[in-house]
């Protein structure tokens, strides 16, 4: 049985105060989901081993939203995966759109950046996603199937078990314009099928995608009762533990 997951990426938002009581209180607000619900919060790395304290004894695992793509060495300004696991990480988010579209992240560097992560015993939660021009021309379907193709496809079965996918359609990030339930429920049944086409149908199966992209406490029940719809990935209301808590209770 695949998880459901719930996963607050903070992006560049909060300082190192300010971030860690946010994850003092999601860490509280954490304690009312049932236990099958998975809860993952990323915060910038500058705060992850002062939160990776802050949620010790909680059930809120902890995220990356990005690492560097060598293991160690003159790479100035990058963060590796064995200083994330230090620093008390569990997971990394990779291939975010915004890393994509202006940090020229390519799918070549991401098959690195994944390798690496699971090498170290991170978690991947893997971002995919159409811009609007690609959906304007009928081509989400082809853009998120080469997206998955030029990524996941590289790995086995095996890494699939630390691996979840993200469908965040570019033009619902933080434009308040949240793709709808139809919308969202027939790519995350394609990237299934794309899945299920390499690894087979189990892994497929057991595979969480979340979706991403101005989900909302108004808007996650909706999104999680589709069949194929595993949870979330939440940006700006993450940012406030209760609607991230209530987004998790949404299942
Ligand atoms: P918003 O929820 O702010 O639209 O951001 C979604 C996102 O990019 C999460 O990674």
């Amino acid at each position: 049985m695949r998880k459901k997951i719930v996963a607050g990426n903070w992006k560049m938002n909060t300082n190192c105060q300010d971030g860690i009581e946010l994850a003092k209180a999601v860490a509280e607000e954490a304690k009312a989901l049932p236990a099958g619900t998975g809860l993952i919060v990323a915060p910038p790395f500058t705060h992850l081993f002062g939160v990776s304290e802050a949620l010790k004894g909680s059930k809120v695992e902890l995220s990356a939203q990005n690492c560097a793509d060598h293991v160690s060495g003159a790479y100035t300004g990058e963060v590796s995966v064995d200083m994330l696991k230090s620093a008390g990480c569990q997971w990394t988010i990779l291939g975010h759109s915004e890393r994509r579209q202006y940090y020229g992240e390519t799918d070549a560097k991401l098959v690195e950046k994944v390798r690496l992560a699971l090498e170290a015993g991170l978690g991947v939660i893997l971002c995919v996603g159409e811009n609007l021009d690609e959906r304007e021309a009928g081509r989400h379907f082809d853009v998120c199937t080469e997206q998955i193709k030029n990524v996941l496809y590289n790995f086995t079965g095996e890494d699939m078990k630390r691996i979840v996918v993200a469908y965040e359609p570019v033009w619902a990030i933080g434009t308040g314009k949240t793709a709808s339930a139809q919308q969202a429920e027939e790519i995350h049944a394609c990237i299934r099928k794309v899945l299920s086409d390499k690894f087979g149908a189990v892994v497929a199966e057991d595979t969480s995608i979340l979706y991403g992209g101005s989900c909302k406490p108004s808007n996650a029940k909706e999104l999680f009762a589709q069949p194929d719809i595993d949870g979330g990935l939440i940006g700006g209301a993450s940012l406030k533990a209760k609607d991230f808590i209530e987004i998790a209770l949404s299942f």
